[in-house]
């Protein structure tokens, strides 16, 4: 199987969105999607980018003879012990193209960068019911934070980010 992995460029963003979709459906939480193209495309490749993706693309099965598989979005994150983090947030491969190294190759493409940037690591996080994910992680050395050392994930929705921000002016 011939494929390339590249930097995505503002033209990706439906191949994005539609694999994020596809992600989010794996894991049984499409619905909770609610980003659009136009998003992805202003805070992906505005002036300030908020997340980077790298694409892989086979030559077959398209009529333009490209088609984007797989992907991995990330960006960098500052860890006050230990500094620069890269943070994968998002990867996936179609599942017909699966198995045949295209997740291994984004993530040598991910370490060779965490490597030049300096980065001490790169961090991530799994639904716990994704076993196949999890072996696939540990079995490439990476250590499961919530049962070594008891880390809890949080986050304050916008309902309650309002309620603490400095009410609007009438
Ligand atoms: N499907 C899946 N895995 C297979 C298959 C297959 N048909 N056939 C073999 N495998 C095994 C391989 O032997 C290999 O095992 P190894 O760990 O012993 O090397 C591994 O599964 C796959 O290796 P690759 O081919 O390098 O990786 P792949 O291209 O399959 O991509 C990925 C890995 C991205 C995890 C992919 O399986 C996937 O998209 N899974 C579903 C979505 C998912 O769980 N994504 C990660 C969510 S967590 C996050 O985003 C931070």
């Amino acid at each position: 199987m011939e494929y390339t992995l590249r930097k995505a460029e503002p033209r990706d963003v439906s191949d994005i969105l539609r694999l994020v979709k596809e992600l989010a459906k794996y894991e049984e939480m499409e619905h909770q999607v609610r980003l659009t193209e136009k998003d992805l495309l202003e805070d992906g490749f505005g002036e300030t980018p908020f997340y980077h993706c790298i694409i892989a693309e086979t030559q077959e099965n398209s009529s333009d003879g490209l088609k984007v598989v797989g992907f991995a979005m990330y960006y960098f994150t500052y860890d006050p012990w230990v500094g620069k983090q890269l943070y994968l947030e998002e990867f996936y491969v179609m599942d017909e193209y699966r198995g045949l190294g295209i997740g291994s190759d984004i993530l040598r493409h991910l370490s060779d960068l965490a490597m030049k940037t300096r980065c001490s690591g790169m961090m991530f996080v799994v639904a716990e019911n994704n076993e196949s994910s999890v072996n696939f992680y540990k079995g490439r050395g990476a250590e499961d934070l919530s049962q070594e050392e008891g880390w809890r994930l949080f986050r304050f929705d916008k309902d309650s980010l309002v309620k603490m921000a400095t009410p609007a002016e009438e």
